[in-house]
């Protein structure tokens, strides 16, 4: 028996997996988001790991006997979050996450600096760990002082199952700290971001063991044989695990709170200045690409709350069937932007509201502006050779049939969707756990999933879409200066 643990940014997610890879029980705990300021989003990492001992509890309560034969756990995590802690592994202040924009500055200056994009492959995005770090220094400099040891959220909640500190090459390849060509820490990047690597945890593959279960867990759990743990990935390689995303020309688009889309590369061709981000696979030798905005299912939450109606009963508010962009144009920049703009400064912006707009054409705009976000992401990541000619659709906004069938015209690619819903980064890491456990080769282990049903781009409406497409670019370039 497997587990796969998904520390995503709204709850931990935990699925059961059989030794053949069937998903048997899911369980989910749920924690919040602080934002004591404009642009800091913060968690308790305590709250992981009580959101852990919850789903365990739920899990063995349910299903005592699958429990108590677990071999392996697989872990994956919301990217980018630094987690600090001191010589004793005491945790200093709230972690930072992957949508906390605060060290913009920080992350322009490393940014700026000579070889770090050659380094690392990437822009140095306010939201990645290295820039937050360098906040702390120069605004928290008594607890940076204190700072012994720096782990990615998922890799805290390992130390508490573990007692160990350890990372894997995906996640660690989003912090800035990382040689993503080399699959290694970077002490030049580390120096330029005033850190060391004595303050990083030891590297392992993502398919390969990372630490064994902590014998007061699996008594308290009625686990009697040794359990080990996966290295690992990063929520979006992982949920790539969980697609079946390995070949080049394989991807997926995931309206989650974040809206990722990505493309499986069998080589590493790292394209910083499209904004496009280029990470390690969680399998050895292997790669991938994504553009990331920043909020995608976050927008119609967001919509939800200022207009006090759950996101389902605004989704009930659409037609049965997409007839044409709306006249109402929705910038999804709620939390500032990072493919293709890298724009941590922008906000978010209704162009064009009438007397005569209703909550169904607010929500028709916030839908497609997050659609055109997305295609924004396709276009940088067609400039760096990847070619894709379906995508499978995931997270939690691929549940409405009118966002998927606004995304596939705006893309103008067909969409896959998986049959039973997709179980993305928790199957995934299940899969890890797996492969870290018999030694079973990836590709066998992480096919891609029975497709439900393919949604193709309506021929009749892709032009108009795509007109509307050229009306969103325009406005970024017109109203950024707003905001600098
Ligand atoms: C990826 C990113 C987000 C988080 C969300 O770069 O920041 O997709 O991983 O969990």
């Amino acid at each position: 028996m497997y587990l796969g643990l998904d520390l995503g940014t709204s709850g931990l997610r935990a699925l059961l997996v059989s030794e053949n890879g069937d998903v048997l029980a899911e369980e989910e705990a749920k924690y919040g988001t602080q934002t004591p300021h404009p642009g800091w989003s913060e968690q308790d990492p305590q709250d992981w790991v009580t959101a852990c001992e919850t789903v365990m509890g739920n899990l063995r309560q349910a299903y005592p006997d699958k429990v108590a034969a677990l071999r392996g756990i697989g872990l994956s995590g919301q990217m980018h979050g630094a987690t600090l802690l001191d010589a004793d592994h005491n945790v200093l202040r709230p972690a930072m996450l992957w949508n906390d924009t605060r060290a913009a500055q920080e992350a322009q200056r490393l940014d700026q600096a000579p070889h770090m994009r050659e380094i690392t492959g990437n822009i140095v995005f306010p939201g990645f760990t290295a820039p937050k770090l360098d906040w702390v220094r120069s605004n928290e400099p008594e607890l940076f002082d204190k700072v012994a040891l720096v782990l990615l959220p998922k890799d805290y909640l390992r130390l508490w199952l573990t007692g160990e500190a350890i990372s894997d090459m995906s996640d660690s390849a989003g912090t800035a700290w990382f040689d993503t060509g080399a699959r290694d820490w970077s002490d030049a990047a580390l120096a330029e971001g005033h850190m060391r690597r004595d303050q990083m945890p030891a590297l392992v593959e993502g398919a390969a063991p990372g630490g064994q279960l902590r014998g007061d867990l699996r008594a308290a759990w009625g686990i009697s044989g040794p359990v080990v743990l996966a290295g690992g990935g990063g929520d979006n390689a992982a949920a790539a695990c969980g697609a079946g995303c390995f070949a080049e020309g394989s991807g997926f688009v995931s309206l989650g709170t974040s809206g990722v889309l990505l493309a499986a590369r069998s080589s590493y061709a790292p394209a910083p200045a499209t904004a496009v981000h280029s990470f390690c696979h969680a399998v050895p030798e292997r790669w991938y690409q994504m553009g990331v905005i920043l909020a995608a299912t976050d927008c119609l939450n967001w919509l939800s709350r200022v207009t006090g109606q759950p996101p389902a009963a605004l989704a009930g508010t659409l037609p049965a069937q997409i007839a044409g962009p709306s006249t109402l144009t929705f910038l999804p920049y709620l939390s500032g932007e990072r493919t293709p703009h890298n724009d941590p400064a922008i906000r978010g912006s209704f162009v064009g509201l009438d007397i005569s707009h209703d909550q169904a054409e607010l929500t028709q705009a916030v839908m497609e502006g997050v659609a055109f976000a997305l295609r924004d992401s396709l276009d940088a990541l067609s400039v760096t050779g990847a070619r894709l000619e379906t995508l499978l659709a995931i997270g939690g906004g691929a549940q409405s049939e009118f966002w998927l069938d606004t995304l596939a015209s705006v893309l103008n690619l067909p969409l896959d969707l998986p049959e039973g819903g997709a179980f993305g980064a928790a199957l995934g890491a299940a899969r890890l756990a797996i492969c870290a456990v018999t030694g079973a080769q990836p590709e066998d282990v992480m096919t891609a999933p029975p497709i439900a049903r393919q949604i193709l781009p309506r021929a009749d409406l892709t032009d108009a879409y795509a007109a509307a497409h050229d009306r969103y670019r325009a406005l970024y370039p017109a109203i950024r200066g707003a905001f600098q």
